[in-house]
């Protein structure tokens, strides 16, 4: 396959699989990537399988929409740019501007798309445009690679509130969340918000979460795809998940029945026989965890709302003066 990652890309993705024996979720998002995480997100709004967050975020922001902006224009805002990390299609940002049109018509509206994968960019950039009447640019980057301070600086302008948003869940699959917390947080000014979209653990779902995982071949498709563009094939090898209870997430592998060996960086990388690759780490919170974790990145919780069967949280922050 044509070179959908750059040279130093490429070689985090060898360090990740050589030294630490995990594929990193991030690049899962490139090229075929795309299009698996627009099948497998089109497959969960209709599935009962895996549709379970996507509905219940959805929900929840309509819920607290009005709420979230009446934080912001508590400071006078009549204008609003929506900053909106870890885009994929765009949907999750339909419930915000769905609201802002019809209740704040004069209002003028951006939406402000990051992203690590340039293809996930374009196409929430072009879903939004198409359906709302707003303006913006996308902008490729890595969250965890450090702040982005430089792209927000210049979307201020004063008759603008800034609204920061993480949805999807995805904050679950970073690898240091503490780090990705403070990278958002010194990409804010002070009375900018953000609002995180994060799953709970609920004990009584542990069997269904897993299964879920297990049953949805769209989930495993799209989690593949880093081994796969590297030249593996999941006939070679067996795909488990499990629940780490220590580390509060469920957690997917693939285990090589006989030595592969990838073409990456211009080397090869040998994954041995037997030796667990992770696939997927996704951390279930309890409100307790993301209150000590939003506390010690220095932000201050403005709402924490949780959904009706207390699997899924909404949180509203602000940087703590
Ligand atoms: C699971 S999808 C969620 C998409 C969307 N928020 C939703 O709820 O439908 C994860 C998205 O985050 C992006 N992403 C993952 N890691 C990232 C990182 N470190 N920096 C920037 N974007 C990232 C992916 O490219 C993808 O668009």
């Amino acid at each position: 396959m044509a070179g959908i990652y750059s040279p130093e890309q490429e070689r985090e993705i060898a360090y990740f699989l050589e030294k630490l024996h995990k594929s990193p979720m991030k690049y899962n998002y490139f090229g075929m990537g795309a299009k698996r995480w627009f099948h497998y997100a089109e497959t969960a709004k209709s599935q009962t399988a895996s549709k379970g967050i996507h509905i219940l975020e959805r929900i929840l922001i309509t819920q607290k929409v009005a709420t979230i902006f009446d934080s912001l224009s508590a400071y006078g805002y009549r204008n609003f740019n929506i900053i909106d990390i870890g885009v994929g299609d765009g949907s999750p940002a339909y419930p915000v501007f769905r609201y802002l049109q019809y209740s704040k018509p004069r209002a003028k509206l951006r939406y402000n798309a990051i992203d690590i994968s340039p293809d996930m960019l374009k196409s929430a950039s072009r879903n939004i445009k198409e359906t709302f009447k707003v303006y913006g640019e996308h902008y490729l980057f890595d969250i965890e690679s450090g702040d982005f301070s430089h792209i927000a600086r210049k979307l201020r302008q004063p008759s603008y509130g800034n609204l920061f948003m993480f949805l999807g869940s995805t904050f679950g699959n970073m690898l240091d969340m503490h780090q990705t917390l403070v990278n958002i947080r010194k990409s804010m000014a002070q009375d900018d918000y953000f609002l995180l979209g994060v799953e709970l653990f609920n004990q009584k779902e542990e069997g269904k979460m897993l299964r879920d995982y297990y049953m949805a071949r769209e989930a495993y498709d799209l989690v593949f795809t880093v081994l796969e563009h590297f030249g593996a094939r999941r006939t070679d090898g067996e795909y488990r998940v499990s629940f780490n209870e220590r580390a509060s997430q469920v957690e997917a592998y693939f285990t090589p029945d006989k030595a592969i060996k990838l073409e990456i960086a211009g080397g090869d990388i040998a994954l041995k026989k037997k030796e667990k690759i992770m696939l997927v780490w996704s951390v279930k919170f309890t409100p307790k965890m993301l209150v000590t974790l939003l506390s010690d990145a220095g932000y201050r919780i403005e709402m924490l709302a949780t959904s009706y069967e207390n699997n899924y949280a909404l949180i509203l922050v602000q940087p703590r003066v």
